[in-house]
Order: structure tokens, then sequence, then C-alpha cells
């Protein structure tokens, strides 16, 4: 048996870019119009293997949510290939779409939009049971539903609460064992704890880190930065406008990050002990838009080492150390 559970490769995913209702042909009557996409995610590979905790940081706009929800299948690639358990998702999902949905959950980042405000946690978290008949009675149902609020930390005797008499910690708290009931292997985490008050992420991060060892889960974690991803990561990929520019082991990235981008995420890193760090690598400019991104290197507008070749020329993803890749033309 293969230690890889989910593996993407060269994994697009575009978004045709909605006109306005004129625009399209009152103001611009061309006869064809080259479409336009947001190219959200642009050929992006990397494997996650059983037992990791994958991160994928980057800041606002770079594609992580998209990588996320299209692995899950709440949206549909563009191309490239999504593989889960070694075999093709399309295939898996064809076959049988119920064991993948049941396998694959996602958690999001808010937790006061994600649970339906309407339903009690009792049927918050008894649903996905149902729906995926893993359990046989009512009683079953009821003794499950309480386990689970156990293991995330809440008193199963609120289980006919609604969402909003509950604090955002433990609402992400019923998220999670509603993510759990179906029984996954694979749990995508997108920015699960940045909407949570700073007091409390800690909290949610550890309790993380205990169920995955209580339950086998692989994560796959995003995060817009890196100090979050340190210690519940043992992979980290960082993305910057559709693509991974660096990727490896989660300690290798933090004690000898590569890539210029990836060297400015960790100065943007608050110290505890000073208040302004000096910025060793400063980056100038917005991000680039994702429907026309530069040629060559996306990252080189911002770069402060940039050369001719990195505007004309795309690096790729290459191994510079055991594990460790990079997409620069410096390594
Ligand atoms: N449903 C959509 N339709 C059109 N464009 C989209 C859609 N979802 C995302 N995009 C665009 O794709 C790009 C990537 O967005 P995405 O939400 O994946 O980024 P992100 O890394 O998760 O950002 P954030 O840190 O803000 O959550 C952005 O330019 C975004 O505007
Ligand atoms: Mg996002």
């Amino acid at each position: 048996m293969t230690n890889s559970l989910v593996r993407v490769e060269n994994l697009k995913k575009y978004f045709p870019v909605k006109l306005g209702l004129f625009e399209g042909w009152y103001f611009n009557p061309l006869p064809k119009r080259k479409k336009l996409y947001v190219k959200a995610i642009d050929g992006v590979s990397f494997e996650i293997n059983r037992g990791d905790t994958f991160a994928l940081v980057g800041e606002s706009g770079c594609g992580k949510t998209t990588t996320g929800r299209t692995i899950v299948g709440l949206y549909r690639k563009t191309g490239g290939e999504i593989y889960f358990k070694g075999r093709p998702v399309d295939t898996v999902l064809k076959e049988n779409p119920g064991d993948f949905r049941r396998n694959v959950q996602m958690i999001f980042q808010d937790p006061y939009s994600s649970l339906n405000p309407r339903m009690k946690v009792y049927q918050l978290i008894s649903e996905p049971m149902r729906v995926h008949k893993l359990v046989k009675d009512r009683k079953e149902e009821r003794e499950r539903v309480a386990e689970l609020m156990k293991n995330v930390g809440l008193e199963p005797e609120y289980m006919t609460r609604y969402p909003h008499q509950f604090s955002g910690g433990q609402r992400q708290r019923i998220a999670i064992a509603r993510a759990l009931a179906t029984e996954p292997e694979f749990i995508v985490a997108d920015e699960p704890i940045s909407a949570l008050d700073v007091s409390i992420r800690a909290q949610i991060l550890n309790l993380m880190e205990d169920l995955q060892e209580k339950y086998g889960l692989t994560y796959l974690f995003i995060a817009h930065d890196l100090s979050v991803v340190r210690h519940i990561s043992n992979k980290t990929a960082v993305m910057y406008l559709g693509r991974i520019v660096e990727m490896g082991d989660t300690d290798e990235i933090f004690e000898n990050p590569l890539h210029p981008y990836t060297k400015t995420l960790f100065e943007s890193i608050p110290s505890v002990d000073k208040v302004k760090q000096p910025l060793k690598v400063t980056i100038e400019g917005e991000v680039p838009s994702p429907i026309n991104p530069p040629p060559g290197c996306p990252f080189h507008p911002r770069c402060p080492f940039a050369t001719d070749r990195c505007k004309k020329e795309r690096p790729e993803l290459v191994e510079v150390a055991p594990g460790h890749k990079v997409a620069c033309f410096l390594y």
C-alpha cells in the first residue's frame, strides 16, 4: 500500500471573468472578444502522505482556498489531475461518489457562516451520519453525537442548543465535530483559526492535533501566514499567484527558506520581543492580477533580486536539497 493519500498534478482552476451586462457587447461590439480568465491556480503539483499535515501558505488571493475547494470537489478543475489513494478522483467519483464525499471533509474559516443557524447542534452533527447511512438507529446516532461532542471538548448536554448560543471557538468545535461525523481520512482546513480570538487559536490547533492522532487524520491546512503552521504542519508549500514557489519539510522551510518571497513572509511575522523588525528583503508593490499575470517569474515585479531572465522565463519548481523544492533562478 502506498503512503500517498492525495496527489495533485499540474492542477489548474480558471474562473471566467464576468463582464458587466453591457460591457460584453454594447460598449465593446467586437465580434469575438478574447475570453478573460482569473487563473486562480495555474499548474500546482504536490503530494500529501497519510498522517501528514500539509500546510499551504501565501498572501490573500494566491489561490489557497481554490486549491482546497477543487480537491474536495466543490469546484470543477480546469486542468490537471487529482489522485486519491493513487486513483484519479474523477474515476473514484464516477464509481462511488458517496465514499469519496464521506472520506474527504472541509472545515471553513468562518464558523459563524459555515453552520446553518436554524439547526441545533444535534442536527448539525448527526445530519452527515444520516446522509451517509453510518448509524443504524436513533440510539446509536445519539451516542455518536455525544461522543463526538466530548471528543471536540463540548458538553453533550448542549446538543439541543443553536450555534448562536456558542462562542466562536465553540462553534468551530461544532464544525469540526460535524466534519468528523463521516469518519473521514482527509480534512481540508481552510484558515480554521483566523476568524477566532487570538486567545483561543492555540486551543483549536491543539484540538486538531489531538484529533489527528486519535482518528488517524491527514490534513491540508491553509493559512495566510507562516507563524501558524510551524507547530502543526510537517510539510509546507508556499503559494504565490496560483503557483507553488517553494515546498518542503516545515523545519527545512523555516530554517532555510530560499525563495525571496518565502523570506518576505518570514519577515512579516511579528515577533514578541521586538516590536518592529527591520526588513531584510523589502517587497514593493501589490500582488499582480491573476487575470493578467506577468510573464516570466510571477514574483519578479516585486523581487529585489530579479534579473532580465526572471522577466522572460518562468522558473520551474526544482529540488535543491532532498525534498526541498524551489522555483527561482537564484538556486
Ligand atoms: N468563485 C470565484 N469566481 C471568480 N474568481 C474567483 C472565485 N474564487 C476565487 N476567485 C479568484 O481567484 C483568486 C484566488 O482566490 P482564493 O480565494 O483561492 O485565494 P486565497 O489564497 O484563498 O485568498 P485568501 O487568503 O484571501 O482567502 C483570486 O484572484 C480570487 O479573486
Ligand atoms: Mg482563502
